[in-house]
């Protein structure tokens, strides 16, 4: 239950929390450690001021007594001082000559003073250490009227140094292990909340790829990642059923096609059915009469092509009506066209058609050669058709992103705005012998690669198409 709360919680809460945690336990250490040394410096303080205590009282007490300055007093008094940590005691005459003295070598010499004073007891408490660490005190003796002279005490503070130096190690050091223990905690959220924005990412492009498998959802992950999957999972959920739309659509789009074509091929069945009909009827007639026989041959002969116009009708109606099967191969553009060309040549050169090309000879692409041989081929023998004699065809091909985009220009007719709108449903043709099938076909062909072709409307010079294939490279 509470590790799940702590799951459930957002990025920010857990940031607060763990940063509120740190500093609590921060100050906590913190606290702990100035504590302990309080506690040692009073110690240390209280054990000076023991010392401190003990040595004047001690020194009152000898001062007073007879055996004043007798060494082997002093030796004994030492003894017991030493363990205190006093190391030194001498006793000073009003001229300040050391007149006796634990250290032997110091009797006789002149106590130095930076005060005008007369140094009775000299004491050292402490541990001996550095000039900068010595403090020296001067206490008076003054008992009844008269003034014994002074206790000169010279205390070395370099344990309570040592106190404060260790007290400021440990929070450093303390400090430290803090500070890293933040920063890994830290560097493990980040880290638990970019893996999973990696696996989104990573999902993505498997979704920009076409693959719509869902990302599963990790118990683990915290609540903002959690939304994220599941709204991004909600999102490949829409992705499908749109693409089973897109397929739903692209199906009866297919089937209003086939309604279409059947209905044109019925009325282009009619025509010649009825000049069969008519033609036999003729042919009945006319074998009744001897000398008929070559009309009747003509007759036939004109049967047999109209038959032929209906099985081509037929058979171009059922190849419209099935899925094209694209055999992918490497295509270079340029190449493309110069083979389409050499079919055309003889044609554009009997009629005074120059051909241009414009195109980057580096611009290659994966698609079915022999059907989009056939659809620009087409193009051509329409703009031929629309030119008659003497005119030019201008193709140019550049690459824009993963995109081929080619410009087929020419310099016929052109094509009225009234029948702009039909030239690419099939059977729609302006000419005696057409089918209309070329550029449905070609439409068909360029969206099955992927791509598009469209009629140019603002260029009036003659038709431009422009064609859109994907380089699926
Ligand atoms: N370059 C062009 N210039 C002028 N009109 C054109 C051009 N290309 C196509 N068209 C028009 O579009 C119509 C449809 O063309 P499409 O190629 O589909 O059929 P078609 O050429 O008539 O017959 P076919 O099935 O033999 O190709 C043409 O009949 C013509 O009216
Ligand atoms: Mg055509």
């Amino acid at each position: 239950m509470r590790k799940n709360f702590f799951i459930n919680m957002g990025l920010k809460s857990k940031l607060i929390l763990t940063m509120s945690s740190i500093f609590i336990l921060f100050s906590l250490v913190l606290f702990l450690i100035s504590q302990n040394a309080q506690k040692r410096l009073i110690k240390e303080m209280e054990e000076n001021i023991d010392d401190l205590t003990k040595a004047i009282q001690v020194s009152v007490e000898k001062l007073t007594s007879e055996e004043q300055k007798n060494p082997e007093v002093l030796k004994e008094l030492i003894m017991k001082f030493k363990k205190k940590g006093i190391n030194e005691i001498s006793i000073l005459s009003e001229s300040r000559e050391i007149i006796a003295s634990t250290n032997p070598k110091k009797i006789g010499l002149i106590a130095k003073s930076t005060k005008d004073s007369d140094f009775l007891i000299k004491a050292e408490l402490g541990v001996k250490s550095k000039e900068e660490y010595i403090k020296t005190i001067n206490v008076p003796i003054i008992i009844g009227d008269e003034n014994y002279g002074y206790i000169n005490i010279v205390m070395h503070l370099e344990n309570l140094t040592d106190i404060q130096k260790r007290n400021f190690y440990l929070r450093l050091f303390t400090t430290m292990l803090i500070f890293i223990f933040g920063t890994t905690i830290i560097i493990y959220l980040a880290d638990k909340y970019t893996k999973p924005i990696h696996m989104i990412v990573d999902a993505t492009k498997r979704v920009s790829k076409g693959d719509l498998t869902p990302i599963g959802i990790d118990i683990s992950l915290g609540p903002e990642i959690k939304d994220l999957v599941v709204n991004f999972n909600q999102m490949i959920e829409k992705l499908k059923e749109r693409q089973i739309l897109e397929n739903k659509i692209k199906k009866m789009e297919h089937i209003y096609q086939i309604g279409q074509l059947s209905s044109a091929i019925a009325h282009e069945i009619k025509n010649p059915l009825n000049f069969i009909n008519l033609a036999i009827d003729q042919i009945k007639d006319e074998l009744k009469q001897i000398d008929t026989e070559a009309k009747a041959i003509e007759l036939l002969k004109a049967v047999g092509s109209e038959i032929d116009r209906i099985n081509n009708l037929v058979h171009h109606f059922l190849e419209y009506g099935k899925p094209l099967k694209l055999n992918m191969e490497y295509i270079n553009l340029l190449q493309l066209f110069k083979d389409i060309e050499k079919i055309i040549k003889t044609k554009t050169d009997d009629l005074n058609i120059k051909i241009d090309f414009n195109i980057d000879k580096n611009i290659n692409f994966l698609g079915d050669k022999e059907k989009l041989a056939g659809c620009f081929l087409n193009l051509f023998l329409n703009s031929i058709d629309s030119i008659k004699s003497d005119g030019f065809i201008i193709i140019t091909g550049m690459k824009k992103n993963d995109k081929i985009i080619i410009h087929f220009r020419d310099s016929g007719h052109g094509i009225p705005e009234m029948i702009a709108e039909k030239i690419f449903e099939p059977y729609f043709s302006s000419k005696d012998t057409g089918m209309g099938l070329g550029l449905a076909f070609t439409r068909k062909i360029l969206i099955e690669h992927g791509g598009d072709i469209w009629l140019n409307k603002e260029y009036k010079n003659g038709a431009e198409f422009i064609i859109s294939i994907p380089t699926n490279i």
